[in-house]
């Protein structure tokens, strides 16, 4: 199996408290992994590491067989890692078309120093609707982005974030705050997303990790305390102390 994402000892340290510690991650291409932990367990943190928001204290990362320890988010991302963020980054008074026609053109312009730009406006359009029936958003295509639901909104945000057509998607509590209709809605998303994309996702809720996981991580202090499928994860004692028990 083909490993697009390799973390060696990760470790970020602010002051002297360790929120990642010499974490070794790894994703295979084509699967789903989730992190799961308690709250503060580092899983935010790492994510910042391989996205190349925060640097890390130590550690490098691999994705898809290159060093991309201590490069930019934005050289992250043109080399196909993108990720969604909590705080939304969509245009509010927008159109739901408008926010990922915007999202595919910056894609080009980002790429334009590598390609010659052969994007046609009919080329970004369709490229734009493609992302929105992949969302399930293309009967709100002419709605102001503000009056969508919350949870066709945060939909609307991961399509902004498929414009950069990444190979690896990273995800940080996609159903964060989304009622049960709202969490199903994206767990059919989620699923419709993993046949054409390796996905790396942190998620609170125990039902939407069991049901969308080949695999699951659990973090806990730092420091990784069990790997395995769903129900392996479930059934391991550790786990249950230290996070499941918790509940
Ligand atoms: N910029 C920062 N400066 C100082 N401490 C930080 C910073 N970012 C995170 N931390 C600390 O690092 C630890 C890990 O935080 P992190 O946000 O990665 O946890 P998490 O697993 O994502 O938690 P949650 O499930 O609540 O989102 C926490 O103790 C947090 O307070
Ligand atoms: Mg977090």
């Amino acid at each position: 199996m083909v490993r697009i994402l390799e973390t060696e000892r990760i470790t970020k340290a602010f002051g002297n408290m360790f929120a990642v510690n010499r974490f070794d991650l790894h994703v295979e291409e084509g699967k789903l992994k989730s992190i799961i932990g308690p709250n503060g367990a580092g899983k935010t943190t790492l994510f910042n590491v391989i996205s190349g928001k925060i640097r890390p204290t130590m550690g490098r990362v691999k994705f898809k067989g290159e060093d991309i320890t201590n490069l930019s988010p934005n050289s992250i991302s043109r080399r196909g890692l993108a990720r969604s963020f909590q705080i939304t980054n969509i245009f509010p008074n927008l159109t739901v078309f408008e926010n990922v026609r915007l999202a595919v053109q910056q894609r080009d312009k980002k790429r334009s120093s590598y390609f010659t730009p052969v994007s046609s406006l009919s080329e970004t359009n369709r490229k734009a609707k493609e992302i929105l029936n992949q969302i399930g958003l293309i009967e709100y295509q002419d709605s102001v982005a503000r009056n969508l639901s919350y949870g066709d909104q945060r939909h609307l945000e991961i399509g902004i974030t498929l414009a950069m057509e990444p190979d690896l998607l990273m995800l940080d509590e996609p159903t964060s705050g989304m009622s049960s209709m709202e969490t199903q809605a994206t767990v059919r998303l989620i699923d419709k997303l993993t046949e054409n994309l390796t996905i790396l996702l942190i998620e609170h809720k125990m039902d939407v990790v069991m049901s969308v996981s080949d695999t699951v991580l659990v973090m806990h202090y730092g420091q990784k305390i069990a790997e395995g499928t769903p129900k392996e994860v479930e059934k391991d004692p550790r786990v249950r102390e230290a996070y499941l028990g918790g509940l």
